[in-house]
């Protein structure tokens, strides 16, 4: 094993979590994406619990290495494989796995190849972890039939991406390149865009007799981080839950449609005026049971930020898909001031319709209420 060079040659010794690290010149690390390692923690940690043993984890991007590092510092880990292409990156994750001192019981190897290579070897040695860590930047879409060739039946996929133009409907080529789906730049873009994402790749995992279920989506705005559990069997496809979200240029409202039902038409005010987005994912989009254990982590850790969330998740797993924004209701309403979040949640919640915030916006709320309702009471807020 090489001795760690003197820390004046390679820059900073820093700290994530439990994690110590150095970022040499040149290798990609992104402090901001914390919230979204810290999700990977709090979500492994989850999982471990759920199957009562350590669990088997690869990063199939590693970058320098925080994130491998972190998982096998706070989670129950048995068999960690650190991959990046760059051979750089590589010796980077080397050189900061020995500022560590990981459990004894943790294997570790750490690979330097195109992620792809990597995964059809795995397979060919029949090699498949619990928990795949996929990091890409951009589109995630690429590499996805290749990452699901090594997540365990029952397994989780965790991934990322940054394609955030494509989308939120600001780019409609690449949406309709990587995700065969039309993407809306409408008030609930951002939720559009996770539903897009997932309704894709659930498609290719239909392609091999695979489903996937929603674990959680963290939208973080500059990217989308998605966790997933994947199944076997056809039968278990969900059909159903793949459709069209409709919104109507008239009145507003929001509604999702199945994937072989074309009406142009508003159900809440019959407008023609109706944009689709999709194919797209229009179940829910969380697993209740799932955010309750990364709760319990979560508070059991201090992460104080990633809790706030996982309550904001746990009031929407329940909600129809799509969401309005306070601000827009303001403008199209005429109205003075904002109408203010909690109490429009409140009228709604009395008038018998299910109204929670969401985490993909601050000024934003979901209900099944036609949006007429939601601006005669934001009105009557005044
Ligand atoms: C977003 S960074 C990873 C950051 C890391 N997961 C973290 O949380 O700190 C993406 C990494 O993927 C690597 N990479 C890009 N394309 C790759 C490929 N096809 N196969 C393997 N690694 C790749 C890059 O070298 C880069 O280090
Ligand atoms: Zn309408």
């Amino acid at each position: 094993m090489r001795g760690v060079p003197d820390m004046s040659e390679v820059g900073e010794l820093l700290q994530e979590g439990q994690a110590r690290f150095v970022v040499p010149e040149k290798l990609f690390f992104n402090p901001r994406a914390r919230l979204a390692r810290d999700f990977g923690v709090l979500g492994l940690r989850a999982e471990a619990n759920l199957q009562e043993r350590r669990l088997s984890v690869i990063d199939l991007m590693a970058g320098v290495g925080t994130r491998g590092i972190r998982y096998a510092l706070e989670a129950p880990v048995e068999r960690l494989v650190l991959n990046d292409a760059n051979p750089d990156a590589a010796e980077a994750i080397q050189r900061n796995l020995e500022r560590n001192t990981l459990p004894p019981e943790v294997q570790v190897e750490v690979t330097c190849e195109q992620a792809h290579r990597l995964c059809y070897t795995l397979r060919l040695r029949n090699e498949g972890f619990d928990w795949v860590d996929l990091d890409a930047f951009g589109s995630p879409s690429v590499f996805w039939h290749a990452a699901s060739l090594v997540v365990r039946w029952g397994g989780v996929l965790y991934f990322t991406a940054t394609d955030m133009a494509a989308l939120c409907g600001k780019l409609r080529d690449p949406a309709v390149r990587h995700y065969g789906a039309v993407t809306r730049p409408w008030e609930c873009s951002d939720e559009v865009g996770a539903r897009v994402l997932f309704g894709a790749l659930q498609q290719s995992a239909g392609e091999r007799g695979l489903y996937y279920e929603p674990l959680f989506v963290l939208d973080e705005g500059y990217a989308m981080r998605i966790a997933v559990r994947l199944r076997y069997g056809s039968s278990g496809f969900p059909v159903q839950r793949i459709g069209w979200l409709v919104q109507c240029m008239g009145c507003y409202s929001q509604t999702t449609l199945p994937l072989h039902v074309t009406v142009g038409r508003c159900r809440v005010c019959e407008s023609e005026n109706v944009q689709w987005a999709g194919p797209l994912w229009t179940g829910s989009l969380y697993d209740m049971d799932f955010l309750h254990l990364m709760s319990v982590e979560a508070r059991k850790m201090g992460h104080a930020a990633a809790l706030r969330l996982l309550r904001l998740m746990l009031d929407e797993a329940d909600s129809p898909a799509g969401y309005y924004a306070a601000p827009e209701l303001g403008k199209r309403a005429h109205l003075k001031r904002l109408p203010p979040v909690d109490a429009l949640i409140r009228q709604l919640r009395q008038e018998g319709y299910f109204a929670s915030r969401t985490h993909f916006e601050t000024a934003g709320f979901k209900t099944n209420a036609p949006y007429p309702v939601a601006q005669r009471l934001a009105e009557q807020l005044q």
